[in-house]
This record gives C-alpha cells, sequence and structure tokens, in this order.
C-alpha cells in the first residue's frame, strides 16, 4: 500500500464550494447529544459554510490527503464575529475535520500551524472559542479551558461553547 500524502496550503476564495461541503459535513456530527438541537439547528446554517474574509486572509489553510481537503482552519488577530484586535492576542477561526478523516492528526497540525505563524507574527496569546465536543481535542493540543461562553452566531441565535487559550 502507497503511503498518503499530508500537506497543508494556504486556502484561497476559489475553496469555497469544497471548503463549505467539508464544514458542512463536519459541524452535521455535532449532533452527538450535547446540544439542544433546534438551537443547534439554527446555529449549523449560519456556521456551515466557509468565511470569504477567511478564505481571503492568507492565514486560513487546508489540509489535504493525497490533494484531497480533509481539514481546514486558520486564525486572525480579529476576534471572531467582529473586527476587534487585542495587541498580542489571536484567535482560532473555524476549525474543522471531514469526518472521513477525523483522528488522523490533520487538526493537530493546522493549529500548530496556526501556532507557529501567530507566534512569529508578534502573538502572545492563542484563544478558541471551542464547541463542546472539540474541548477535549484543544486540551490535547495544549488550551487551558478559561470557561463557558454563548457565541452569537446571529441574531437571536446563541450557541454554548468553551473558551480556552493558550500562551505562546
Ligand atoms: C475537533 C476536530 C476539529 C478534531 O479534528 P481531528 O482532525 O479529528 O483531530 P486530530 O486527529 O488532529 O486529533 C489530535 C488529538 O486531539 C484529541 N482528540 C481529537 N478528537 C477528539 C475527540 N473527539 N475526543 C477526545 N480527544 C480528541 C486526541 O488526543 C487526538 O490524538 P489521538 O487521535 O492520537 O488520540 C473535529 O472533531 C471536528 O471537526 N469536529 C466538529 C467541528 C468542531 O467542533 N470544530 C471545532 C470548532 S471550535
Amino acid at each position: 500500500m502507497t503511503k498518503e500524502t499530508i500537506s497543508i496550503r494556504i486556502a484561497r476564495p476559489e475553496d469555497e464550494a469544497v471548503l463549505s461541503a467539508l464544514i458542512a459535513a463536519s459541524y452535521a456530527t455535532l449532533e452527538d447529544g450535547r446540544y439542544d438541537l433546534s438551537q443547534l439547528a439554527k446555529a449549523q446554517e449560519l456556521m456551515s459554510k466557509a468565511n470569504p474574509k477567511l478564505l481571503a486572509s492568507g492565514t486560513y489553510f487546508i489540509a489535504e490527503i493525497d490533494g484531497v481537503a480533509g481539514a481546514c482552519g486558520g486564525w486572525t488577530f480579529e476576534k471572531p464575529g467582529s473586527d476587534e484586535v487585542e495587541d498580542g492576542v489571536a484567535h482560532i477561526r473555524h476549525l474543522a475535520t471531514h469526518p472521513d478523516y477525523l483522528r488522523r492528526g490533520l487538526a493537530r497540525m493546522l493549529i500548530e500551524r496556526c501556532l507557529t505563524e501567530a507566534r512569529a507574527h508578534g502573538a502572545r496569546l492563542m484563544r478558541t472559542q471551542s464547541t463542546l465536543p472539540a474541548e477535549r481535542f484543544y486540551a490535547s493540543a495544549g488550551f487551558s479551558r478559561v470557561g463557558p461562553i454563548e457565541v452569537a452566531m446571529g441574531p437571536g441565535v446563541l450557541l454554548p461553547a468553551i473558551e480556552m487559550e493558550l500562551l505562546l
């Protein structure tokens, strides 16, 4: 059997359709019992598509297995959902692994890339708004739990999440 090649590249605006499908498939796995399903359905509608601004940012990445998109995610200095920037603080953005490629280390590779780049750009702290099921993933990557939060996904749509952070 030939070995798979895993590579990471910067996402581009033309990746929007592929990444929207990947993110929708990934966020569908959040229906694992931890969320209220009607609340989750409304949030999924709003978050299950690639964000054009992130795709154009140069700090949003795709992990490919033999050229096929398996996971995506990135970082910005802007806080999710706003243009607010706090000196030295960076944020993980829109991380998702396709259900066919879970537990192969793709998300960890993306996080490592984000941490390395953010550090090189002067960030001293990385924050993330973790979904409830992703908390153990972030903890395994070294993030500490700050506490529960509610993320505003759109008008009247709040999704419970966990604020986590890692010193760079
Ligand atoms: C969270 C998520 C991105 C992890 O993706 P992944 O590519 O499967 O993660 P990795 O393979 O890089 O995992 C690295 C390590 O994290 C930990 N980990 C990952 N998923 C885990 C889980 N479901 N439960 C417990 N630990 C987990 C493990 O220690 C794992 O190492 P191991 O497989 O050798 O045990 C993925 O489950 C996902 O897309 N979830 C749905 C969307 C979501 O919640 N995104 C996060 C937005 S904040």
